[in-house]
């Protein structure tokens, strides 16, 4: 949500920076700037919609500065417009500013800025943060050891209530970038003979793999030849330098069309890092080095809560089924925006599990610090190392999938749900599995990638389809015991990037409500592989077909169906029923991407959407 990437070095600034936004697009698409250090001030070029758009613009313009900040932008405060975009500047042209995250006491700050004579150009937060700055900078003594530029920005966060991620530039200071996070991410990449600041990793991975994840409250100040961290308390702090093991290529697109599409096919890939070096044949388990939980504890626990957002809530849900049917340990599922608002009543022996790709979701974040504040043990499945949930939770697992750039959750939530089965099996064999289930399990998981490539050379017969039925406005998803989450997350996928009205459901619930939309103009998408529920779905498949609705099932290899009961059948796998979550994900990813794509959306960037979203 916002993407910000700033740089100080020896190159010009303004083409590594409009490469950053470009690769950092995905968290945030209505706008774009950047501030360049120049002779004669701060140059500051925004423009209201995409990154080329930008890069359009200061085409013409060859600027040899070597310093610059610059922001792709998700609205929050003020409508898309180019008065709206950052970088902003402060009113007397000293500062330019880049803001990720929300300002929440911006409008006491504003009425005594107005008083003291500074003005507005934008209805953002942000633009009253850069005013703030200059305000300080103002009564700073500007001799002496200190940095009036460093102490402006301090004081300045210190009235300030809310989230962010900062870079700040100042006209004085050309040789210096100040950056500072609370609640929005910011790191610092740390190269050769120059230094970065961005939101996340991929906007650096092609400068350098050294990277400093900043703490909240810590400020950081970088000159061409060295930076320095401090804390809120102007302690200084030592930096720990992580090295990033990402390849270039993970954040490109290759010969995929979109990064949608690249990270569906590449989920067997996927699969395999995240469970490589996770098994224990010896045991017939899983292993995860991060837990920081013995045996004896876990065999303690007594109550798992999960929680997450959007596409991880719904992995949270599988976690539930997976965890309660193979390790038999009562799970509940939070929507992690509740959960943080909620007093639950939780028991001493309750395990907090949360989920999140990003590992920057605020409304996760703040559900993780909600339950380390009451005392509970916190576990974390992540996707992005050094993340904040990453760093705040007790333990965890990451998932080990490579960045994902499509704003749509595909590969990320299918590693989710082969985690949260390593967990089921791990947790299972400490208390009542037995050591040739656990193998059979364990044996399952390692087949997955084969059996999820099998699954994707559906891809041509559900692109057919998806031409057939890409005018439709509504679509139901039908499915029973673990494939009711898969139902949830073939509904969220479809809406969000093809903007079609869609709606999950348990199948049997249809009856009590939602079998009045039935009719041929809403065609049904029913999850009925062989396993025990298979004949109770043919059943409901029975009453769409009977109101004349057009069925499309996910079967499985040895499923019989009545004749012409379903219109279009895609069989899966015959599978053990802990991954068959999985492999019915698959179709109905390329059920959306395919139609999305007949519709010609914008898959990788659906509108309205950005793919971390670190405002509540
Ligand atoms: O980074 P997170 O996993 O915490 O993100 C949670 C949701 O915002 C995310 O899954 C969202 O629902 C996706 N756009 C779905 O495709």
């Amino acid at each position: 949500m916002c993407g910000i990437i700033g740089y100080i070095g020896k190159q010009k600034a303004a083409p590594i920076l409009i490469e950053g936004l470009k690769r950092l697009e995905y968290r945030g698409y209505d706008s774009a700037g950047l501030a360049l250090s120049e002779p004669s001030g701060l140059f500051v070029c925004k423009k209201t919609g995409r990154v080329e758009k930008l890069a359009q613009s200061m085409m013409g313009r060859s600027s040899g500065s070597t310093r610059g900040i610059s922001h792709t932008r998700w609205a929050t405060h003020g409508g898309v417009s180019d008065e709206n975009a950052h970088p902003h500047l402060s009113s007397d042209g000293t500062f330019a500013l880049t803001h990720n995250g929300v300002i929440e006491n911006f409008g006491s700050i504003k009425k005594f800025l107005l008083s003291k004579g500074y003005t507005f150009q934008s209805q953002t937060d942000s633009e009253v943060l850069v005013n703030l700055i200059a305000y300080h900078y103002a009564k700073e003594p500007k001799d002496g050891d200190h940095n009036p530029f460093l102490e402006a920005v301090r004081r300045a966060l210190f009235h300030v209530e809310g989230t962010y991620g900062i870079a700040v530039m100042c006209r004085d200071f050309p040789d210096q970038l100040v950056g500072a996070r609370k609640g929005s991410p910011l790191i610092l990449g740390v190269g050769k003979e120059e230094f970065l600041l961005a939101s996340d990793v991929a906007a650096l991975i092609t400068h350098t793999q050294n990277v400093v994840y900043l703490k909240d409250n810590e400020i950081v100040s970088i000159t061409p030849d060295s930076f320095h961290i401090a804390n809120g308390t102007r302690e200084n702090v030592s930096p720990i330098i992580d090295h990033i093991d990402w390849k270039i290529e993970d954040s490109e697109m290759g010969s995929y069309a979109h990064f949608m599409e690249k990270e569906i096919f590449e989920q067997p890939a996927a699969l395999e890092n995240s469970m490589r070096g996770r098994f224990s044949d010896d045991n017939s388990t899983a292993n995860f080095g991060g837990l920081n939980l013995s045996a004896q504890e876990l065999r303690q626990v007594d109550r798992i809560l999960f929680c997450g957002c959007g596409t991880a809530w719904h992995a949270c849900l599988i976690a539930e089924y997976l965890i309660e049917r193979y390790a038999r340990i009562p799970v509940e599922v939070e929507y992690a925006s509740e959960f943080r608002y909620r007093n639950a009543p939780l028991d001493k022996n309750t395990l907090v599990f949360v989920i999140s790709q990003s590992g920057e979701t605020i409304d996760t974040l703040a559900a993780l610090r909600e339950a380390k504040r009451k005392g509970y043990r916190t576990m974390a499945i992540v996707n992005t190392v050094g993340s904040t949930i990453a760093r705040e939770s007790d333990g965890g697992i990451y998932q080990h999938i490579g960045p994902e750039i499509g704003v749509a959750s595909t590969k990320a939530f299918t590693s989710q749900l082969l985690v949260s089965a390593m967990i089921a099996l791990y947790l299972g064999r400490l208390r009542d599995m037995s050591f040739t289930d656990g193998r059979d399990f364990t044996e399952a998981l390692k087949s997955l990638p084969e059996l999820v490539s099998k699954t994707l050379e559906l891809a041509p017969k559900i692109k057919k389809i998806a031409s057939e039925y890409k005018d439709h406005a509504d679509f139901l998803f039908l499915g029973r015991q673990s494939l009711f989450p898969i139902a949830l997350e073939g509904a969220l996928k479809l809406k969000e990037i093809s903007y079609i009205h869609a709606e999950g459901y348990p199948a049997a619930e249809m009856k009590h409500g939602p079998i009045a939309l039935i009719s041929e103009d809403c065609p049904s998408v029913f999850l009925a592989p062989q396993d025990d529920m298979f004949h109770k779905v043919l059943g409901n498949m029975q009453e769409v077909k009977a109101r004349g609705g057009k069925i499309i099932a996910i079967g499985s290899e040895e499923a019989e169906f009545p004749e012409d009961l379903p219109d279009h059948l895609l069989r899966i796998p015959e599978c053990h029923p802990a991954v068959l979550p999985i492999l019915a994900t698959i179709p109905l990813q390329l059920l959306s991407y395919y139609i999305a794509l007949e519709k010609g959306c914008d898959v990788d960037k659906p509108r309205n959407l950005a793919k971390s979203v670190t405002v509540e």
